[in-house]
């Protein structure tokens, strides 16, 4: 088998990703583009414009690299309208062919029925948000289920065939002990899983828990604490025979999500649905957010952009480090460079001196990576080359 670590390497081909805006329940923590919206008339007018969109968004019959259908909930759809839906994916972007489609689904709307369904429409891989186990922590996070009913949804996935089937846990959650985040990282293992995601949980603008830390009803855990729980998890991963191949992703027998890895190594990829984003060859668009106007202009035969930007070669630069820093492997900065067609030598060595002498990086004339103290510290050095970018070319 490949080892997951360097599965992926130069970003070739384009890949698809596949935007369901609905959800059960808005949670608090949440900034995605998704809202409560589960009626009929929202899912057709969705699928819809779907069908529409990629018509012009996709060349048809091109074998995408991989696909994502994300969210939102994808699995929020009913078994009908999730076979439509991969159908009219299908049609345009044939699935079958693909290094790796997969599917988000929640434990609340995921079904025996649905995961055969999706199986049977192609999807090769299933991603299955369970956050926490902790009742406590579920309702505090909003979640729409309880921890009894993800183990079910995950048994359900497997007995329908599922062979590759990944985790999405958060630790952080404030309030949380170290215990109790060891404690979930166990209940998940022992449920078998071919991938782990394991997210610091992170306070993001407009969420409702952002706006309860400005209003001090909510306080942030302790750092000393979420730093011993990321620690824990690379030490009981590693243990339990997962490779650690991003900061916050762990592949197991189901190697590395090959969609996520194509977008780190800033591969180009199509979005369709409301607010998805775009990048092609250094261009990125985002769609407009909204269900109306997004399917309006789809129906229309309109491009459902609501802005664009053309990426400058430091910007792509500044990018590539800031991605690709997450990555076991690292960045290789001579390719990122002549990839992007820029040579910035002398505006990043000062960036690569602070955070040598610091112990955040190692360097190797080419490879830039992150050290054990460092992957703590991932998003300050990344975001710190991403200052690059606002340098004039
Ligand atoms: C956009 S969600 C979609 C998945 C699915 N709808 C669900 O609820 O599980 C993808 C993952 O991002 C993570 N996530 C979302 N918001 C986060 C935040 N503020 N901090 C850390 N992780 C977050 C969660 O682990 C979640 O499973
Ligand atoms: S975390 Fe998932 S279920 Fe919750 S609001 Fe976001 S997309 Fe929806």
């Amino acid at each position: 088998m490949a080892d997951p670590r360097t599965s992926e390497v130069d970003g070739a081909g384009t890949s698809l990703y596949v935007h369901v805006p609905f959800c059960v329940v808005k949670c608090g923590y949440c900034d995605f583009n998704s809202y409560v919206a589960d009626q009929d008339a929202a899912h057709e007018r969705f699928l819809a414009g779907l069908a529409a969109e990629l018509e012009h968004a996709w060349p048809a019959g091109r074998v995408p690299k991989t696909v994502f259908f994300g969210g939102g909930t994808p699995s929020l759809l009913s078994e009908a309208r999730l076979e439509r839906l991969l159908h009219s994916v299908d049609r345009i972007a044939p699935l079958r062919g693909c290094a790796e489609v997969t599917l988000e689904a929640n434990p609340e709307s995921i079904t025996a029925a649905k995961a055969a369904v999706a199986r049977a429409g192609g999807i090769t891989r299933f991603s299955m948000g369970v956050q926490t186990f902790h009742p406590h922590h579920l309702r505090f996070l909003d979640r729409a289920h309880t921890a009894a009913r993800a183990e079910q949804a995950f048994g359900e996935l497997r007995a329908a065939g599922a062979t590759n089937l990944s985790i999405d846990l958060m630790f952080g959650i404030p309030g949380e002990t170290f215990a109790e985040w060891a404690a979930d990282l166990d209940r998940a293992l022992a449920l078998g899983p071919d991938h782990l995601s394991c997210y610091n949980l992170t306070f993001e603008p407009g969420t409702r828990l952002y706006r309860d830390l400005q209003r001090d009803t909510v306080a942030p855990n302790d750092q000393e604490v979420d730093r011993a729980m990321f620690e824990h998890t690379r030490e009981q991963l590693a243990a339990a025979g997962f490779t650690a191949y991003e900061v916050s992703n762990f592949a197991g027998r189901g190697g590395a999500c090959r969609h996520n890895e194509h977008y780190w190594l800033q591969g180009d990829y199509v979005g369709v649905g409301p607010g998805a984003s775009s990048h092609r060859g250094g261009v990125r668009w985002t769609n407009l957010k909204a269900l109306e106007p997004w399917s309006a202009a789809a129906l229309a035969g309109l491009p459902c952009a609501g802005s664009a930007e053309t990426l400058r070669p430091r910007q792509r630069l500044a990018e590539a480090i800031w991605l690709g820093i997450r990555r076991a492997v690292g960045v290789d900065l001579i390719a990122a460079q002549e990839r992007v067609g820029v040579s910035a030598m002398p505006e990043l060595l000062p960036i690569l001196d602070r955070h040598l002498q610091r112990g955040y990086v190692t360097w190797d004339g080419r490879w830039l990576r992150l050290t054990a103290a460092g992957l703590l510290m991932a998003d300050q050095v990344g975001g710190d080359f991403l200052g690059l970018g606002v340098a004039a070319d």
